[in-house]
């Protein structure tokens, strides 16, 4: 049995703004968007998914999303991203400056018809269509986000070939870009040894110089910061977590938050993995998080009393 060297450092990428609050069923105002994203902030998170450009009849929640980039253009340290799901996300992203794309497209063809009402074919026809936009921008890059890695809410199971079939497909469009692969447990179902056995065989077959690779989770069984450390240790150097734990897709019925970015810092700070984030200051983030109106947190660390977090 091999012993797990914790690795130097981890990238955090804070997912609220996001999936946390498209998850929130009457959308936010935007002051207390804003005052959420600066708390984060203030604690460290470096990277933030910081909402959608996607159709407001779908997603209602992430309408403001160019009125949040517009907010924080000025803090050049962020390195902030916004998820897209055609090519009329793109082209609205890129011109109010968000220079990371998050494309999702999901492995299950009936997760990818209920979340963006396209087959999976026609999902890789938009990316071929972005990745002809991005080719003409040369600080741009893109995020792939691959739904349904691990479990599909109607189909079940899903074995790393079928990532496989995906990921290959949408790799052979992305050219020489600057890619980050995220293995997406969007139902929270999976289990440690089954992110293990994707990561390994999917890193073993995709090596390339410009590719990096990201797992994003949800809570739901338990498994978060069990699934993402696992994902650290077989070569995922991102981890997308939501503060407080909120978070989930509309079109995932069943499913919980995201992983709780302060229960995965607790887990790095025992390793002395560096993330930049500050657990104090990231859990008064999380205590607004958790006090907005109609929002479901699921953290465990906010249930600890303070003294006894270190
Ligand atoms: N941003 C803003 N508006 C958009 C848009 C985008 N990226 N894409 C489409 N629209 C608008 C269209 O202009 C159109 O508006 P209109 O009715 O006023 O003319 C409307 O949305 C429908 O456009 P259409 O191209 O027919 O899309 P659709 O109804 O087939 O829906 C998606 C497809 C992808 C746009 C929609 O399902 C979507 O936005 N899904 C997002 C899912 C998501 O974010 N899930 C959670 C994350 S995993
Ligand atoms: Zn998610």
């Amino acid at each position: 049995m091999s012993v797990l060297l914790p690795p130097a450092q981890v990238a955090i990428v804070e997912v609220a703004p996001r999936d946390g609050f498209q998850s929130i069923r009457e959308p936010l105002p935007t002051a207390d968007k804003i005052r959420c994203i600066e708390l984060l902030i203030d604690a460290g998170v470096t990277r933030m998914e910081i909402g959608a450009f996607v159709s407001p009849k779908a997603i209602p929640q992430m309408a403001d999303t160019g009125e949040l980039v517009a907010a924080f253009a000025d803090r050049a340290a962020m390195r902030f991203s916004a998820l897209v799901p055609n090519l009329r996300g793109a082209e609205l992203a890129l011109a109010q400056g968000v220079r990371e794309l998050v494309f999702v497209v999901s492995v299950s063809e009936s997760h990818n018809q209920a979340n963006v009402r396209r087959s999976v074919a026609e999902s890789l026809e938009e990316l071929a269509r972005i990745v002809a936009l991005l080719e003409h921008d040369a600080d741009a890059c893109l995020r792939l986000d691959l739904g349904t890695s691990f479990d599909c809410p109607y189909e079940g199971t899903i074995a790393w070939h079928q990532v496989d079939d995906v990921l290959s497909r949408a790799r052979a469009l992305c050219g020489n870009l600057h890619l980050e692969v995220a293995l997406c447990d969007t139902t929270g179902r999976a289990t440690p040894y089954q992110v293990a056995e994707h990561f390994r065989q999917l890193v073993g077959r995709h090596q390339a110089p410009r590719l990096s690779w990201a797992f994003h989770g949800h809570d739901t069984y338990g498994m978060g910061v069990a699934n993402a450390l696992f994902a650290i240790h077989h070569g995922a150097t991102a981890v997308d977590t939501a503060c407080a734990g909120l978070g989930g897709c509309p079109f995932a019925p069943g499913a919980t938050g995201n992983t709780a970015t302060e229960d995965l810092v607790y887990a790095l700070n025992g390793g002395q993995v560096y993330s930049g984030i500050d657990i104090a200051r990231l859990l008064v983030a999380a205590d607004a998080i958790a006090a907005l109106p109609g929002g479901q947190s699921a953290s465990h660390l906010r249930q600890v009393p303070r003294d006894r977090i270190r």
